[in-house]
């Protein structure tokens, strides 16, 4: 039998294809230059530390921060929040955190709980994500250090209201950690105008660029003890880290490929602009729902209103999640992730663990007629007995 064509749906997990420009710059670099950022007076390292800078820069322009040294590379979002959680917390601190965190969240946590008796508390949500705030506030006054939240989950699909909780933790002292892995570069966000005090990002999903590039946005001024020491390139003599951001965080020689990468793909959306990405992904994230809506035994889980994000979590009576998906990928050449998506907590919440459920995520290229092809492949095997 002829395979289908393939169509991916899993960019909740990494965005895929990225623009041409991507792949370009990388080759480019890797090919034209292939010199190391930071550690060399001559023309072409100079070159490779240019590339960075003006990385850093093009990542501060997209996120309101206002200057580029705030902008800490790492190699994904779960490294910049290991960082910002190990080196922010101390003993006995207690911190609040939403019920449905991914395990980059919680399993930095746990283990903080045992080597620094942390305290971790939730905030009391609905199964569509919706935080009550007013037990938020309470838990805040009681003398929470950090409030650790998610810009949107990455099962539920909710965006949580951050300028809400932003003001209430600052108004009772404590600081702001944002898990934006899934809304960078697919929502607005400015970290000015919504005053966190950090904030973890991919390079690799709604920015666009390659695996094995993220961030940590840091406030002018908010120090965290280093998760890693090493050569920055300068100092060398101190056998301490630098004080001052990025190069204090950034010890070791960095995945400048990948940098170069992304360097392109936060360029393109610069150029097409955050809003028309996130416009184009609610146009498609409505037709989902309405899909969903049409067939008989589908539940899908999270709001259904404008507060919500291009990926839908959902299961069909009677059907394993994982079998659905294969099906998809064997049948249709539909690519979707199906499971507790490293984030069992969301998935107690919704009522699906221990199996999961099935999850698919639109990208900035897909289009109209690749959501009317999963909507007709899933209508097909709902109306079929179970694999
Ligand atoms: N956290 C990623 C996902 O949701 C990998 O699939």
């Amino acid at each position: 039998m002829e395979r289908p064509t393939p169509l991916y749906l899993d960019n909740g997990a990494t965005s895929y294809p990225k623009p041409d420009a991507v792949y370009d710059s990388m080759v480019s670099y890797m090919r034209g230059n292939g010199a190391s950022p930071g550690r060399g007076n001559y023309a072409r390292a100079m070159e490779a530390d240019r590339l960075v800078y003006e990385t850093r820069k093009a990542i501060a322009e997209l996120l309101g921060v206002p200057r580029p040294g705030q902008v800490i590379f790492t190699c994904n979002a779960t490294e910049s929040i290991n960082m910002a959680l190990k080196g922010y917390l101390r003993q006995g601190d207690r911190v609040l955190t939403t019920g449905y965190e991914h395990n980059a969240v919680m399993r930095p946590l746990k283990k903080l709980e045992a080597r620094r008796q942390v305290q971790v508390e939730r905030i009391p949500c609905t199964a569509e994500g919706a935080l009550d705030m007013t037990a938020a506030k309470a838990k805040l006054r009681e003398g929470v250090r950090l409030l650790a939240v998610s810009h949107a989950s990455n099962v539920i699909g909710c965006v949580t209201p951050l300028d809400e909780a932003v003001a209430a933790a600052h108004e009772c002292g404590a600081a702001v950690l944002v898990d934006a892995a899934q809304t960078a570069g697919v929502c607005p966000i400015d970290v000015t105008a919504v005053p966190v005090d950090m904030l973890a990002f991919t390079g690799h999903k709604g920015l666009l660029g390659p695996t094995g590039t993220g961030g940590l946005y840091l406030r002018k001024g908010f120090e965290l003890s280093t998760l890693k020491e090493g050569g920055t390139g300068g100092m060398s003599l101190s056998p301490f880290p630098p004080d001052d951001p990025p190069d204090r965080y950034e010890a070791g020689t960095m995945n400048i490929s990948g940098i170069a990468g992304l360097h392109a793909s936060v360029r393109y959306l610069l150029d097409i602009g955050v809003d028309a990405v996130r416009a184009h992904e609610a146009e498609l994230t409505g037709l989902l729902l309405d899909g969903f809506e049409s067939i008989p035994r589908l539940t899908y889980y999270g709001p259904r209103s404008a507060g919500r994000i291009g990926l839908v979590s959902f299961n069909i009576e009677g059907h394993d999640p994982h079998k659905v998906s294969m099906r998809l990928d064997r049948d249709y050449g539909i690519m979707v992730r199906s499971g507790l998506h490293c984030a069992p907590e969301a998935h107690r919440l919704l009522g699906t663990a221990p199996t999961g459920a099935v999850r698919a995520s639109v990208g900035y290229f897909n289009q109209p007629s690749d959501i009317a092809r999963l909507v007709g492949a899933l209508g097909e095997i709902a109306s079929r007995p179970p694999d």
